[in-house]
């Protein structure tokens, strides 16, 4: 695993867009597993401004997410959808068909969840993985507990997850109660995975995910085992690494 902290948020999100960049010159065709929250933005931001400078093309690509709120229409502003179409798509040359989201709003969740493990089969393994951390070492919205599941599922969201999520929400009454993740070891399929932390508040979380335990308990800490992992962090969320 490498661990790498920038002083400068400009070269965190220059280095993520990078190994992404560097990923489709070499195979146009990748799937790139992507993420919503605040974490990855600054990267999306950086791959917009090198897709308008012609550097990047996404044209052949295809992108699958870790995650949807469930309950949440594909055009509900908060929707993970949306987020991705807001904050990515529309702004580069990635063909809508080619992009998957898992449906929050599926009737059936169950068929939904099998039906998404198996685009992931189908596609073969995701070729980088963007990944985030919540304040208690989600990774996806694979929670903290005893275990964690293997393939997408509805999960319960913690009651933590949803007050760091609150701000996109008029009230805490509004924040969906379950999502639907991709499972840990769908995540740990990914050939590559790059994980983004920003912000002091995610400094001790970061720290126990890397140089803890390998636990259940904190999700992220799976990641030691996986040969291909590269960490992101700008110096307030890699302070305990110094
Ligand atoms: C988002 C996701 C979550 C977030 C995590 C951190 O698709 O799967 O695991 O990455 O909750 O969120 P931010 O980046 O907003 O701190």
């Amino acid at each position: 695993m490498n661990v790498w902290t920038f002083e400068k948020e400009e070269d965190l999100n220059a280095a993520g867009a990078g190994l992404i960049v560097s990923l489709l010159q070499a195979h146009p065709r990748a799937t790139l597993g992507l993420a919503t929250g605040s974490s990855p933005v600054g990267i999306y931001r950086h791959l917009i401004q090198l897709h308008r400078q012609g550097m990047v093309s996404f044209s052949r690509a295809s992108s699958v997410n870790l995650d949807e709120y469930v309950g949440l229409e594909e055009g509900h502003p908060e929707s993970y959808r949306s987020f991705m179409d807001q904050q990515l798509f529309s702004h580069i040359d990635i063909s809508r068909e080619n992009t998957f989201v898992p449906k929050g709003s599926a009737v059936d969740l169950e068929a939904e969840c099998e039906g998404y493990e198996q685009l992931l089969e189908e596609k073969g393994p995701v070729d980088l993985q963007l990944l985030g951390i919540g304040h208690n070492g989600h990774i996806g919205f694979n929670e903290p507990g005893d275990h964690l599941t293997g393939r997408t599922h509805v999960v319960d969201l913690q009651e933590q997850t949803r007050q760091a999520n609150a701000r996109f929400f008029p009230s805490m009454d509004n924040v969906p109660r379950q999502a639907i993740t991709m499972g840990i070891g769908t995540i740990l399929k990914a050939r590559q995975i790059v994980l983004v932390a920003r912000g002091e508040e995610k400094a001790e979380i970061v720290h126990r995910a890397f140089r803890g335990p390998i636990t259940t308990q904190c999700p992220a800490s799976l990641l030691q085992c996986h040969p291909n992992t590269i960490v992101l962090l700008d110096q307030a969320a890699g302070r305990l690494f110094q």
